[in-house]
């Protein structure tokens, strides 16, 4: 691991955090050793993992704290509901969901006639996102369309506030390549969810099917 170089080539002197985005055959705990010696160096601030489940998180936590885990979680991705999110927030370790609209299919802009025209884009590859898949989410897509309707807001945005508003140590990380649209996800932070409009949510995305699982083993 050559961060020296690494921190030389992006001309800085630390780095806030260093995620390591999938486990290789190096034992956590080994890995989790190295990162505490980078943080004893000043080199880096804090580190964090990607895609792994309670059990790893654990074993890392014991040899080196961790700042942050990101995960693949969104209103269609819960399987870090049950046990991670509730372990890092009793081990103040901050959630970072990724694809938390899903790749886009929760912004309700995605419909069964969408194609990605190029053959490389990753959402060719995303369950939630095969054709036959699309048409099987729809309620999931109309329930929050209707819901963003009477709250004023986009269903993006009531993606993400749903988990803003659910949980305090989560932090999504919605990826766009559009001004417009980073600006309406950065604004979910202002859509406030009452506790009412929460539990509605919940009940409707219980009686939901959701077609496709990507899943903490998903790229
Ligand atoms: N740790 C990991 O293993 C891992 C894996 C995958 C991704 N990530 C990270 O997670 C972040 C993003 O995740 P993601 O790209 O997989 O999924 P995502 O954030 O759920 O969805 C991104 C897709 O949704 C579209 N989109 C975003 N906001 C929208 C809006 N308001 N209305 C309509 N469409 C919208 C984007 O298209 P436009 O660009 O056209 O707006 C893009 O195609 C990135 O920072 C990425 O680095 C991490």
């Amino acid at each position: 691991m050559d961060t020296e170089g690494s921190l030389e080539r992006m001309q800085t002197d630390y780095v806030d955090i260093y995620y390591l985005h999938r486990m290789s055959g190096v034992p956590v705990e080994k890995v989790a050793e190295a990162m505490g010696k980078l943080m004893d160096d000043g080199l880096i601030r804090g580190w964090g993992l990607s895609q792994v489940d309670v059990d790893v998180i654990d074993r890392a936590q014991n040899v080196t704290p961790l700042a942050a885990i990101q995960n693949i979680c969104s209103m269609v991705e819960r399987d870090s509901e049950a046990k991670i999110i509730p372990y890092c927030m009793e081990n103040n370790i901050g959630f970072v969901p990724f694809s938390s609209i899903a790749s886009g299919l929760l912004s309700g802009k995605i419909t069964p006639q969408t194609q990605f025209e190029r053959n490389d884009d990753v959402r060719n590859w995303v369950p939630q996102l095969s054709k036959k898949n699309i048409e099987g989410n729809q309620p999931i897509v109309e329930m929050l369309k209707n819901f963003a309707d009477n709250k004023n807001a986009t269903p993006a945005q009531i993606s993400l506030a749903w988990m803003l508003h659910k949980y305090p140590n989560v932090v999504p990380i919605p990826g766009s390549k559009n001004k417009e649209r980073i600006i309406e996800n950065l604004d979910s932070a202002n859509v406030e969810l009452t506790d009412e409009e929460f539990s509605d949510l919940e009940r409707s995305l219980k009686g939901l099917k959701v077609y496709g699982h990507r899943g903490l083993g998903g790229f």
